[in-house]
């Protein structure tokens, strides 16, 4: 297939940049922040409600053009916990939007062989929601192309409580004498347990922040930052950002490809593996 081809109707723009991606050099997880939708209806003198509709657009565009690059794993960060505290009628809205997606899109999604995940506290979400969710992971979890996590009522730190909460009683129950915790176990309780880390963690609308998300999982994710706000974020943007985590070159603290050694160093009594759960030294 022609890479060009990869994407269903590229216009010249996107085409050309395909002739520049290197597809066999993908990551395997893309972590996108999705920010600036308030701040593009602002501009336009609209309702803030009218840049996350807007701003669904760009999902679908997304979702589509990685599951065609065949990523294994994209993550949206759609609500956050923090999220609660915005006026009343945005939360209800981007509520009804997240149901109003689910069932416009899952079909499609669906068709797709694409799997869907839902990170975070859904329990505490309006009962509505945390049902439509269910049935939604439940309809796809026999799919076996891309995942796509949805990360809704999600925290960083929640996540990381919860983890230590689910560990402890898993060790309460086995003998809390004999109760060791190393990095392996912590990923296998996390929300995300049995994803690869992101590999490329993209944020939309400047800020150089990383707003509590998967903030265990992204510790040697590149970082991409653009000034471009969510609603305008194009396939053309996404291929920006996947070209220029082509350029990067991932040391994991080490000193990258030229000085590799052969076997890391152990760790936690375990042999290390190399990429994103190994820390063997501070910085890079
Ligand atoms: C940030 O923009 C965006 C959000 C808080 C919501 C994003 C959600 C969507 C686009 C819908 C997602 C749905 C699915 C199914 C993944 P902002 O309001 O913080 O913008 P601002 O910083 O300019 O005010």
């Amino acid at each position: 297939m022609r890479v060009a081809e990869t994407l269903k109707s590229a216009n010249r723009e996107e085409a050309d940049l395909l002739t520049k991606l290197d597809l066999k050099r993908l990551p395997n997880h893309v972590a996108i922040i999705m920010d600036g939708n308030g701040r593009w209806a602002e501009r336009r003198h609209l309702p803030r409600i009218a840049g996350h509709r807007a701003g669904m657009k760009r999902v679908r565009d997304v979702i589509e053009t990685c599951a065609r690059l065949h990523l294994p794993c994209l993550t949206l960060y759609a609500f956050s916990l923090e999220n609660w505290r915005r006026p009343e009628a945005e939360v209800d809205f981007l509520m009804r939007l997240l149901r109003e997606y689910l069932k416009r899109e899952l079909p499609e999604i669906h068709k797709n062989n694409i799997r869907l995940l839902i990170i975070g506290r859904s329990q505490q979400l309006p009962e509505k929601v945390s049902k439509e969710i269910t049935d939604a992971m439940q309809q796809t979890a026999h799919n076996s192309g891309m995942k796509l996590v949805v990360a809704l009522n999600y925290g960083g730190r929640a996540e990381l409580a919860d983890a230590f909460n689910a560990m402890l009683d898993r060790a309460r129950q086995n003998g809390l004498s004999s109760f060791r915790a190393d990095e392996q176990t912590i990923s296998d309780h996390l929300y995300t347990a049995g994803l690869p880390d992101p590999d490329l963690l993209i944020r939309t609308s400047g800020e150089m922040r990383v707003s509590n998300f998967l903030l265990w999982q992204i510790a040697y994710a590149e970082i991409y930052v653009t000034d471009v706000l969510w609603p305008d974020f194009s396939r053309a943007r996404l291929l920006d950002a996947l070209l220029d985590y082509q350029t990067r070159e991932r040391r994991y603290g080490g000193l990258g490809a030229k000085h590799s050694r052969a076997a890391p160093p152990e760790r936690d009594g375990k042999p290390s593996r190399s990429g994103p759960h190994s820390t063997p030294s501070v910085g890079g």
